[in-house]
């Protein structure tokens, strides 16, 4: 009995220790399947842009595809893990500017409007990428 009560003390005190799991962004960008549209879309609205297009064209946009969504759902707190190369790894070489990467953003913002994701919860995600752009732009 003293056994017991001490293992139920102890796991309530490793809860207690483990901050909950803030998965409010993911369920708010639609979880896995709102997650895929939004990426899907992103890259479509990619492709239809004469700005950015250029840097896509010898790239493997499935596997694209794959680790933008496993990376956005990590972002948004959702049940994922990223597989993919770091940022500073994936980007490097291509010379990617400032301007370059606000027109991603433009075109990722446009893929969640269009799936209907609320004001708040596009620029909750755009506030979690925004630290990569230093990993990512050149100059
Ligand atoms: C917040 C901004 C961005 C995020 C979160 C992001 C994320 C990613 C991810 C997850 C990958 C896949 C890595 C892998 O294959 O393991 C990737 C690759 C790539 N990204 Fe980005 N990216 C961003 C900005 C940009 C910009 C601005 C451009 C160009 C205009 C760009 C062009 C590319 C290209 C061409 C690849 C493929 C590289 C290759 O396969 O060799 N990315 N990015």
């Amino acid at each position: 009995m003293r056994t017991l009560l001490l293992a139920v003390v102890l796991s309530l005190v490793a809860c207690a220790q483990q901050p909950p799991q803030d998965d409010s962004l993911y369920l708010a960008l639609g979880q896995q399947a709102g997650i895929t549209r939004i990426v899907e879309g992103m890259l479509l609205n990619i492709a239809a842009d004469p700005r950015i297009v250029r840097h896509f064209a010898n790239v493997d946009i499935v596997r694209l595809r794959n680790k933008l969504i496993e990376q956005i759902c990590v972002e948004a707190g959702g049940p994922c893990t990223y597989t993919g190369d770091s940022m500073e790894e994936s980007h490097k070489g291509q010379s990617l500017t400032r301007s370059d990467f606000n027109a991603l953003v433009e075109n990722l913002q446009a893929a969640m409007t269009a799936q209907g994701v609320a004001m708040p919860a596009q620029n909750r995600l755009l506030a979690r990428l925004a630290p990569m752009r230093a990993q990512i732009i050149e100059r």
